[in-house]
């Protein structure tokens, strides 16, 4: 199934920022926008303060003067549920009748209460018997529908929802689509450093395969430095931007050690999410692909190179050249990664 690139306007609404970018035909940024939310707007994917987030989206629709026109909401978080099955090769109607049945399983609450959606990734042969093999998301109905509402009320027509699993999959898909010599084979990792969360989303030969919250995050570093250095979190927010703690010695060296020990303890969490593909996929990690405000860290990629032992690359070298305006300097996009893979369209 091939991944197209269209013109498009995709929003990534996380902890902290509101990031929309919006594509030309031949997924060129035209425009993009990284808007700072208040704080507590939303609050693992549920929006604690519908009013404010509705305030925020529309002061980043003026800020990059977008037109009205229909966009793509992408969202992450361990409330979205993706789960594989394979499953025999049905009409649409039984298919999706066998799906409901299976995910029933897995979802907290009465399954009326959720969306559930699927593709085929592929089509596998077992003991002889040809089999889908179908990856299926589902979400909260009303996370999806106070999500929609807030965008409709700012001014936007959210008309698809994508994951930010799913996002990644049609980017790494894309690559290695245009260009061959870029390997997709065997376990690709992106480590999304985000706010709240670093999430780690796993693909297997190009197929999205699990997905971990991972607790270490861009804020529990800024909590550390405020608590080391005994400073207040917005002075320890510029700190951690401006310094690098990570290369070299540092004159604070205690505070070195600290952001080095909070590192470490992220890089423990994922080699336990890289065991877990390892055993269950017989494959092993080839590159790990950084994203997220957080992955801006001065001094992150080499040494989570030197300490995972992987290589370790920035996403934002995945959006290729040719779709960035000249003269852009594309190294914060690592921040845009999810809104801008987003914009990609999978061919079904
Ligand atoms: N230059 C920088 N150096 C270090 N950290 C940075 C830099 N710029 C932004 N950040 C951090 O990036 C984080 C925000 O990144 P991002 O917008 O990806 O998160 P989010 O999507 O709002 O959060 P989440 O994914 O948890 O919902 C903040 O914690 C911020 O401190
Ligand atoms: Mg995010």
């Amino acid at each position: 199934m091939p991944i197209k690139q269209v013109p498009a306007i995709a929003i990534d609404i996380g902890h902290s920022y509101l990031k929309i970018i919006q594509t030309g035909s031949n997924g060129q940024i035209n425009k993009f926008v990284v808007h700072k939310m208040p704080e507590g707007c939303v609050d693992d994917l549920n929006i604690s303060s519908e009013e404010t987030l509705i305030e925020s989206l529309k002061k980043a629709k003026k800020e990059s003067r977008l037109p009205s026109s229909k966009c793509i909401l992408v969202l992450s978080g361990s409330d979205i549920i993706a789960r594989h099955f394979t499953l025999p090769k049905l009409d649409e109607e039984d298919l999706y009748q066998n799906i409901l049945h299976e995910m029933s399983g897995y979802l907290p609450v009465d399954p009326e209460k959720y969306y559930v959606d699927y593709k085929i990734a592929e089509t596998v042969e077992e003991d002889g018997v040809q089999m889908y093999k179908v990856l299926v998301t589902s979400a909260s109905k009303r996370i999806i529908n106070g999500y929609k509402k807030a965008m409709k009320a700012a001014g936007f027509a959210p008309k698809i929802v994508d994951t930010s699993e799913n996002a990644c999959e049609k980017l790494l898909r894309y690559n290695n689509q245009v260009n061959p010599e870029f390997s997709i084979e065997g376990g690709v990792c992106f480590l999304d450093f985000g706010t709240k969360y670093t999430r780690a989303n796993l693909y297997n030969n190009g197929l999205y395969y699990v997905s971990n919250d991972l607790k270490r995050s861009s804020q529990s570093i800024t909590e550390v430095i405020a608590k080391v250095a005994g400073k207040d979190i917005l002075t320890s927010e510029t700190l951690k931007r401006k310094n690098d703690y990570l290369s070299g010695t540092h004159e604070n060296e205690e505070l070195s050690k600290a952001i080095k020990y909070e590192i470490d303890s992220l890089v423990f969490e994922v080699s336990r999410v890289f065991d877990y593909f390892r055993n269950r996929t017989k494959n092993t990690i080839n590159t790990i692909y950084l994203s997220g405000g957080g992955s801006l860290l001065q001094g992150l990629q080499p040494y989570l190179e030197q300490h995972i032992g992987i290589p370790v690359q920035y996403a934002s070298g995945l959006i290729s050249r040719d779709n960035v305006k000249k003269n852009v300097d594309t190294t914060g996009f690592g921040i845009l990664l999810n809104a801008y893979a987003a914009t990609y369209r999978e061919e079904l």
